[in-house]
């Protein structure tokens, strides 16, 4: 089967979140299904300097104004097809917006762009190829599924993936006349979205199935809470919403083999943890010394409840633990950890950027990783922890909750428990499961075979590739 992935991040060319770890990884566990999977990327800078030999499969003399090509290239196992759109992609700063995070005015349309070039190789093909199925990721792809639909009739399959709901990309209703649609999109069952143009909303009402990633999540946007605005549609299209879980690319995060840390070690050998503790320390101006070291690697924002985090610090430090903070977003909260530092010296280290290589140093060498997010559609860092033998400590949402063993009295005496788990939203319940963390690990027995689960634990792409490869192969059967 052949898929078109239409993505805006894919690691590791350019990524801001865990939607870049997906579409970098799930291509390659799809390959062992029978699928081979291309992926459409905008021509960032940063994509095009690494492309290497490219061929050139398209040109558009005007893809909304602009001239526009479709090149090929391959990167690794990654089957890329980027748009190459100077006038919308070849800028500095993020994918979405300027170094200083103001978003690109005309994100409506670099977006929009991308998701018709991939409608028009779904409908048309690119020298010899035409996918069986087109697999949209986020707001930023999710219009390739309206223009399929509203577009030349033809019947491949249109999968839609949420991966964070809170991105819905939504803009005036002066975009839709510019958008190249029929006037028959306009609508409740179309493109209109509270008064103007909804694109996630477009895609989920185009789509031929929903997925998120992970279950809990699919569960939990059905209701007002965390649906967003979307639950009421969501609803109506329960029969085509799945929730499949991430995996974690397991080439890239092994603790036996990562050349990103001091010394490889296992959930045999825990003692190689030690020398990227050291380094750790030594990196964040900590104390060295037994104390539990905590760490957070995480955008700075209210979904992760960094705010919470900040006010349980002196909590944390006073119970004797240390914290590592890498972490950049919200400028008050990037402030705010840069002065606990500072009023924590030895005990608190923080390093505001974006660092992937000192992300897997701190897993390998600290303790627990503290994620209490008020939403998680999956998370992957505690999945990473997992993985490292740093123990989760995490809020009872979304993902996290699909993939962490709280360490109640019956779990650890069967020891099965992989980690903590608190509940949402609560800063008690934050300040209880920081004490409750920093107890268990005074009990060495206990926390190593906390460690220990945790490493067995199977979180690699082979379940959950193989439920992709279930639905999109039913989806093809079904539509052909
Ligand atoms: P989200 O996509 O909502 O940000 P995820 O947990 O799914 O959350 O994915 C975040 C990804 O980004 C992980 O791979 C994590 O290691 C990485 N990450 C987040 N912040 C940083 C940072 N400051 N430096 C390095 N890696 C980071
Ligand atoms: C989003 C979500 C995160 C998820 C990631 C990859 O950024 O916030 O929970 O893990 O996408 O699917």
């Amino acid at each position: 089967m052949r898929v078109l992935s239409v993505t805006s991040e894919i690691y590791p060319l350019v990524k801001t979140g865990g939607l870049a770890d997906v579409a970098g990884a799930l291509p390659g566990a799809l390959a062992g299904h029978g699928i081979g999977v291309r992926t459409l990327v905008p021509g960032y800078p940063a994509v095009l300097s690494r492309l290497g030999k490219a061929k050139l499969l398209r040109r558009y003399d005007a893809l909304f104004g602009a001239p526009a090509a479709v090149l090929a290239a391959k990167l690794g196992d990654l089957d890329l097809l980027v748009l190459d759109a100077p006038d919308f992609f070849a800028r500095e700063g993020g994918p979405y917006g300027d170094a200083g995070g103001g978003e690109w005015p005309d994100n409506w349309k670099r977006f929009a762009a991308l998701s018709r070039a991939g409608a028009d190789m779904a409908a048309e093909g690119v020298k010899g190829w035409r996918p069986d199925l087109v697999h949209a990721h986020d707001w930023q792809a999710a219009m390739t599924a309206a223009y399929m639909r509203f577009g030349p009739a033809h019947a491949v399959p249109r999968v839609v993936t949420i991966h964070n709901l809170a991105f819905q990309g939504r803009f005036g209703a002066d975009v839709f006349p510019q958008l190249g649609l029929p006037p028959e999109a306009w609508g409740v069952d179309g493109v209109e979205y509270y008064g103007g143009t909804g694109y996630l909303k477009a895609g989920l009402v185009s789509a031929d199935a929903i997925t998120t990633v992970s279950p809990t999540y699919a569960d939990e946007i059905r209701s007002p809470m965390h649906g967003m605005g979307l639950d009421g549609l969501i609803n109506g299209r329960s029969d085509r919403l799945h929730g499949i879980l991430n995996g974690v690319d397991t080439a890239i995060w092994d603790p036996a083999a990562d050349p990103l840390i001091a010394k490889p070690f296992s959930a045999r050998a825990l003692g190689g943890r030690g020398a990227s503790r050291r380094v750790l320390e030594t990196q964040f101006g900590l104390d060295r010394d037994d104390a539990p070291i905590f760490i957070i690697v995480s955008r700075l924002t209210w979904q992760k409840g960094m705010d919470m985090v900040m006010d349980a610090i002196d909590h944390l430090v006073g119970l004797g633990g240390k914290l590592a903070l890498l972490g950049s977003g919200d400028h008050p909260l990037e402030g705010a950890f840069l002065a606990a530092a500072d009023r924590h010296r030895g005990r608190v280290g923080a390093r505001i950027g974006y660092d992937e290589p000192l992300s897997h140093l701190m897993q390998a060498g600290a303790d627990a990783i503290l994620i209490p997010s008020r939403f998680e559609p999956c998370g992957l860092t505690q999945l990473y922890g997992l993985r490292y033998g740093c123990v989760p400590v995490v809020a009872r949402v979304g993902g996290l909750a699909d993939t962490v063993i709280d360490a109640n009295e019956a779990a650890v005496g069967a020891g099965v428990a992989t980690g903590i788990v608190f509940p949402p939203s609560d800063p008690l319940a934050l300040h209880g499961a920081i004490a409750r963390t920093i107890r268990l690990h005074a009990h060495r027995p206990t926390w190593q075979a906390m460690q220990r689960a945790g490493m067995r634990a199977d979180f690699s792409w082979t379940h959950s590739a193989a439920r992709y490869a279930e639905l999109f192969r039913a989806l093809v059967r079904t539509t052909a």
